[in-house]
């Protein structure tokens, strides 16, 4: 083991990223000074600064040095099938060289929402939007409309997107100023895997509340599944109340050809989805059973509810989620998961031949690797996760030439290989050496 101190360890790390990317400094230089912090989206920008892509191709990004990364990020999920893929690509040439929008219901629409519909098993009527954080504030909306009640129910550390009443609460360390009290009034929020505040919540508020939004596993926060029978008891005790359940699957979708709820048995009234649905383009969809969603409809009420958006139901998007989707088939997904599958086994064998109690929570192609030493079922064990370690890990894959997303969590495509499985395993194997002086040091609670 080299005999390095920590000090040493940070400065190696965060030089091997300056000595690597200096064109991304050069842009970030530049971008600065036309995007606060050079970084259109929070969780883009990292110290020192920003990496900056130029383009990408499989299961690859090229950075301007002319670097090739392994992109396990796949655009936060949005990419189930990685970059250009050759089907995608050509509806989406085709498709727009014929005209991509005019504001009508199209064949695209059809297409995309009766696959949908036919896959995923809460959903009997959709309606397309821009965003997953524009389909979560639809569901919310429509339950709070079909049922008359104001109040939301959602899960501590679960990410339903960035609009006002969701986005207060879900990470640590996220200033929330600019969202009025108002717009969290009728929020509430029980842990994750907490069956009995589950209950208890609904049980008292039964009158009051419209929904419990919850995702079927926490995503963003951290790949945390659910108990053995929690999601059941949403499912039942929601029922038994006359509440709505929502299932936000914009993150979880990818696990199924149906999403967590084919997976899972357990299907929500409402539904949301999004990042893999639209082939890479910007997409969300809600949905859910007809006689909630007949609310829209025309043919159904004097006063349906208002729901419009200029870019909704764009037809190129239309067409690249339904080339995309199409070949998401068992076939895929299947494959895709034992990829996952095999990363997990892989990583928990290196974790412990380092020495290290740390976590990997995985499910299908998504997987979090967290810096805590005991099994991770809720969101406040994992705001525990070492920050700087986190830090230093995502800068030193990048020197070894991975791509990931700075919290830990790694996220695979359908075009990746076991041998870059394996590679990727290898080079989370050495970053964990090299962390491991200053694990030893500052972080000891992490050794077996
Ligand atoms: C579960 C979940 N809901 C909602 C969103 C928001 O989606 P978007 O970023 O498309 O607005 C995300 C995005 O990561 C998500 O993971």
């Amino acid at each position: 083991m080299p005999n390095q101190i920590p000090h040493q360890i940070e400065q190696k790390i965060i030089d091997g990223y300056r000595e690597k990317f200096p064109l991304s400094k050069e842009h970030h230089d530049r971008l600065i000074n036309y995007i606060p912090g050079g970084a259109t989206r929070s969780l883009s920008y990292f110290k020192p600064y920003p990496l900056h892509i130029s383009h990408g191709k499989g299961a690859y990004v090229y950075t301007h040095e002319g670097h090739r990364l392994l992109d396990v990020t796949n655009a936060y999920g949005a990419l189930v099938h990685g970059h250009g893929d050759p089907d995608v690509v050509k509806v989406v040439q085709e498709g727009i060289e014929k005209g991509s929008q005019y504001s009508t219901p199209t064949e695209g629409q059809y297409r995309l929402a009766r696959l949908l519909c036919e896959r995923v098993p809460g959903f009997e009527k959709v309606r397309f939007v821009n965003s997953g954080t524009e389909a979560t504030l639809f569901a919310m909306r429509t339950a709070r409309a079909v049922t008359g009640r104001d109040k939301i129910l959602k899960m501590a550390g679960g990410f339903h997107g960035t609009h006002d009443s969701v986005a207060a609460s879900t990470k640590k360390n996220v200033m929330t100023a600019g969202i009025p009290a108002g717009m969290t009034r009728d929020m509430l929020e029980v842990p994750f895997n907490d069956g009995d505040a589950l209950e208890r919540v609904v049980r008292e508020n039964a009158d009051t509340l419209a929904a419990v939004i919850m995702e079927p596993f926490l995503g963003a926060g951290g790949v945390v599944l659910p108990s053995p029978g929690f999601l059941q008891l949403a499912r039942k005790v929601t029922a038994a109340h006359k509440v709505l359940l929502i299932f936000d699957e914009i993150f979880s979708f990818r696990v199924d050809t149906g999403g967590c709820q084919r997976r899972f048995g357990v299907v929500p009234d409402l539904t949301c989805v999004g990042k893999v649905v639209g082939g890479g383009l910007p997409i969300g969809v809600f949905g859910g059973k007809n006689e909630y969603m007949n609310i829209f409809c025309h043919e159904h009420t004097k006063r349906p509810l208002y729901h419009s958006g200029t870019f909704n139901g764009y037809e190129t998007v239309m067409q690249a989620g339904f080339a995309a989707l199409s070949k998401f088939d068992e076939r895929a997904v299947g494959k895709i998961n034992r990829l996952g599958d095999r990363f997990q086994a892989r990583l928990l064998k290196s974790f412990k031949s380092n020495g290290l109690n740390i976590q990997s929570n995985q499910i299908g192609s998504l997987l979090n690797l967290h810096f805590v030493n005991q099994k991770i079922t809720t969101a406040e064990q994992v705001h525990e996760s070492v920050e700087e370690l986190h830090a230093l890990m995502h800068l030193s894959l990048l020197n070894r030439g991975v791509f990931t997303i700075p919290r830990g969590l790694f996220i695979l495509s359908t075009v990746m290989s076991e041998s870059e499985i394996d590679s990727l395993t290898d080079k989370i194997d050495e970053t964990l050496k090299e962390l491991l002086p200053l694990i030893e040091e500052k972080y000891n609670h992490l050794l077996l």
